[in-house]
């Protein structure tokens, strides 16, 4: 999983009211070990953020899935959603909870390749 931390996405002046390293913990402690949450520059999604952009497992991605983006992933029960939808599978495994689907972003054109 990739966790966009630059201008806006993790900035506590435009987001003062999240705890932005507590969202990092939170995802790290609740995946299973197999699970790797990396930080990027800026996803050119800004107005989303923050953004979270969950890749699919090889094997997902050989059938087919791809990469999921969230965006306005500001609270503590979104973080904890897409945390348990990545444990049990994530894209093109696990079907998606209805509400985490409110929270489904469009890439931005220039990473929709990514
Ligand atoms: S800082 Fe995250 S999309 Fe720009």
């Amino acid at each position: 999983m990739t966790v966009c931390r630059d201008c806006c996405c993790g900035s506590r002046r435009k987001h003062p009211e999240v705890d932005h390293e507590g969202q990092l913990d939170r995802l790290r402690e609740s995946l299973p070990a197999a699970h790797r949450v990396r930080t990027s520059l800026c996803l050119d999604a800004c107005a989303q953020s923050n953004v979270l952009v969950v890749h699919p497992t090889r094997e997902a991605r050989r059938r087919g899935a791809r990469a999921v983006w969230f965006g306005l992933v500001l609270d503590d029960a979104i973080v904890d959603d897409i945390a348990n939808w990545v444990s049990a599978g994530g894209p093109g495994v696990a079907p998606m909870p209805a509400t985490l689907t409110l929270s489904v972003i469009k890439a931005p054109a220039t990473t929709a390749k990514r």
